[in-house]
């Protein structure tokens, strides 16, 4: 991807769901979900689910959800960037994008968990943080044992005021 390559943001539809699974695979890191699931999202979802499309296919990705018992807050669930595309903005865009989407323009906090040695996570979510003068704090979530062994914990890091 050179950086010009023009890039759209969107609302997925039902036809991303297979896309962003494979894109999922191709990035690597990310707990790999079935397709069923990007499906899903890409149906029910669309309100605060956002994808980055460039000529060849789809280059990101950004999920979320409104905690229903935390009705400020946009729940970012997975950010990812084709490889080829990684380090040059687009993760910021996509948060950004994901920000101003339809279902989730009026929240107030952004809630993401990050594994410890995600540097790249922690990075996106420090400038988005910076970019809007919001404060971010961090605390338990969910612990290693809360899952299969050889995952790491992921805390959940607020981010507020976001705008
Ligand atoms: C995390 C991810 C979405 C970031 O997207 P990106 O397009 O590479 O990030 P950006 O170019 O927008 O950079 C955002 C910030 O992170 C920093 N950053 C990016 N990659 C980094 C890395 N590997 N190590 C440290 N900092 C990094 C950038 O310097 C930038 O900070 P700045 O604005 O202070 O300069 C991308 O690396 C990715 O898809 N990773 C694999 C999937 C993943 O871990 N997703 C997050 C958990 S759901």
């Amino acid at each position: 991807m050179s950086r010009e390559t023009p890039l759209h943001f969107r609302p997925p539809g039902r036809a991303d769901g297979a896309a962003i699974h494979q894109l999922v695979e191709r990035i690597g890191t990310l707990d790999r979900n079935s397709c069923y699931l990007y499906l899903l999202l890409s149906a029910e979802f669309t309100d605060t689910c956002v994808v980055a499309e460039a000529e060849g296919g789809l280059l990101g990705f950004a999920t979320g959800l409104r905690p229903p018992r935390r009705p400020a807050s946009i729940f970012l669930w997975q950010v990812g960037v084709d490889p080829a595309g990684q380090g040059r903005g687009l993760g910021k865009r996509l948060v950004r994008a994901l920000l101003e989407a339809p279902g989730a323009r009026d929240a107030t906090v952004l809630e993401t968990t990050i594994a410890p040695s995600n540097r790249a996570s922690r990075a996106l979510f420090q400038a988005i943080a910076r970019e809007r003068g919001a404060e971010i704090t961090a605390s338990e979530y969910f612990r290693e044992d809360h899952f299969p062994p050889g995952h790491e914990a992921e805390a959940l890091f607020r981010i507020a005021p976001i705008r």
